[in-house]
């Protein structure tokens, strides 16, 4: 049984679903459908939209990659979105027992399973190292407040980031301070608190961006950044680029992985599950946006590469802080929103785990947190290592054909593969499994009656789950592992 303690907590906040993923019919749900749009916008808005897009962007040559992650989120990321929170509301259960529960329903294999399964192992392994980044956030907070970057020129910024991160004992203390408190609100669920959390610091995250955007412009080098972010360069666009593009659309977004049909199962029958979609999409995407709208003006303005890869924003913002009125406050205030936007998703990255591993092995909330937190925290120090003591161990992983090198992995560290494995394959083959799901086998009948939308919206929606999001995520992986040349050579064609 849950914990009975944090379960009365929860359901007296009135505000949060219970902890009780076992009893369905009782099952609390959130208040309006404006929490939940919150929640999973707290749940999409992260790391993600600030530190990876524009990182993956520059390292990916600028608007080519962009209008690549634009078209997937519009046309697979809402789409797949719809489907996930749907089979979640449908479900009402943790992400395992909720598909094998719909495959029975609609007469198909419990085999269907083993995708929630494959979402609960993408959180762990997704937390581990997100967890390791939100401590370089968290550790900036100090560094802003006492002003350590006044009067830094790039150079000095950079030493900055490069002494951090080859201390292991630092990042591991910061990386146990950000997960400590993920598990705290996890083991406790105090999840009204963090619902108010998001509906202030969202909004304020949000402004602070704005006023960013109007240093970004102060810079010189606005159109400059605005150029390379919509300008689209077709010869730097590689498939590991689309690939990555792809990738990224489901991990900005939260998809592939059950948190969101986790957040779909406490949704309220009557609300539209269309809407809510959109409205969480669009948000995420103005974040990411407003993000590189920032850092690339940052960049050419200190002839920075755009390529600097994880360290990018660490290494530019404190420049633009150093350098505007009030920066300390702005720059601590920033940091503080940062790490405030990745603990609510790191929460949601973690609740499929929770949720299965109580129903399964019949334990609290609490003590599958504390399990739950003890293996994130081990799998983290693979990538805090990543950045020192073992940044020399990587691996190359390639396929030659006579068409030609493809590059699945280079140098990759720990860190790396992790990224890749997770990002790259395990939530676009989740999302890929949700769209054939919710597209073919589910009785269309229920599709219908749970998404309640327009004939031609539906019909549209089907059109995309069934043919266009399978068709482009099959594709895209085929291209980016060679497979597609491999066969061919095989074959002699
Ligand atoms: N969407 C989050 C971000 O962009 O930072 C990361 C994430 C959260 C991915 C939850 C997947 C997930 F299930």
């Amino acid at each position: 049984m849950p914990d009975s303690a944090s379960s009365i907590k929860e359901s007296s906040s009135h505000q949060s679903p219970t902890n009780q993923p076992e009893n369905t019919s009782a099952r609390e749900q959130w208040s309006s459908r404006m929490v939940f749009i919150l929640a999973a916008t707290g749940s999409a808005v992260g790391l993600g939209n600030i530190w990876k897009f524009p990182y993956i962007t520059g390292e990916n040559g600028g608007g080519a990659f962009v209008l690549v992650y634009l078209l997937c989120i519009a046309s697979i990321g809402v789409p797949i979105m719809m489907a996930e929170v749907m089979l979640g509301r449908r479900g009402r259960n943790d992400p395992v027992t909720t598909m094998k529960k719909l495959a029975r329903e609609s007469g198909h294999s419990r085999a269907w399973g083993l995708l929630g399964w494959m979402g609960v192992i993408a959180g762990f392994l997704i937390l581990s190292y997100y967890s390791v980044i939100a401590g370089w956030a968290m550790a900036y907070v100090p560094f802003m407040a006492s002003g350590t970057f006044n009067g830094l020129d790039a150079a000095g910024v950079n030493t900055v980031f490069s002494d951090l991160v080859s201390h292991p004992e630092t990042l591991i203390f910061w990386h146990t301070s950000f997960l400590f408190l993920t598990m705290l609100v996890v083991a406790r669920g105090v999840r009204g608190g963090l619902e108010k959390a998001v509906t202030y610091l969202m909004p304020l995250l949000f402004a602070l961006l704005i006023i960013l955007i109007f240093y970004a412009i102060d810079t010189g080098a606005f159109q400059k950044g605005v150029a390379y972010l919509f300008t689209p360069d077709f010869s730097k666009l590689t498939t590991e680029g689309i690939l990555s593009a792809m990738g990224h659309a489901f991990f900005t977004l939260s998809l592939g992985m059950g948190a969101i049909m986790v957040y779909g199962s406490y949704l309220p029958a009557k609300t539209s599950i269309a809407k809510a979609s959109f409205a969480v999409a669009f948000m995420d995407t103005m974040v990411a946006l407003m993000a590189g709208l920032i850092i690339f003006p940052i960049v050419f303005a200190n002839s920075l590469e755009p390529s600097a890869g994880p360290g990018l924003i660490f290494k530019t913002l404190p420049l633009a802080f150093g350098q505007m009125d009030y920066g300390a406050l702005f720059g601590t205030l920033f940091f503080i929103l940062l790490v405030f936007a990745a603990w609510t998703s790191s929460i949601s990255l973690i609740e499929p785990a929770i949720t299965w591993g109580m129903k399964t092995f019949q334990i609290s909330r609490v003590k599958m947190a504390v399990f739950a937190g003890i293996f994130v925290w081990l799998s983290g120090l693979l990538t805090v290592f990543s950045f020192n003591l073992t940044s020399d161990l990587t691996i190359t992983s390639t396929i030659s054909t006579q068409y030609g090198e493809f590059v699945i992995l280079k140098n990759a560290t720990a860190f790396d593969f992790l990224d890749y494995l997770t990002s790259n394959i395990m939530l676009p083959l989740g999302g890929l499994m949700i769209a054939i799901y919710a597209g073919w086998l589910m009785k269309k009948e229920y599709s219908r009656d749970e998404l309640d939308i327009s004939r031609a919206m539906y019909a549209l929606w089907l059109f995309l789950v069934r043919f266009i999001a399978p068709l482009m995520v099959v594709v895209v992986f085929l291209n980016a592992m060679g497979v597609v040349a491999f066969i061919r050579t095989i074959m002699g064609v």
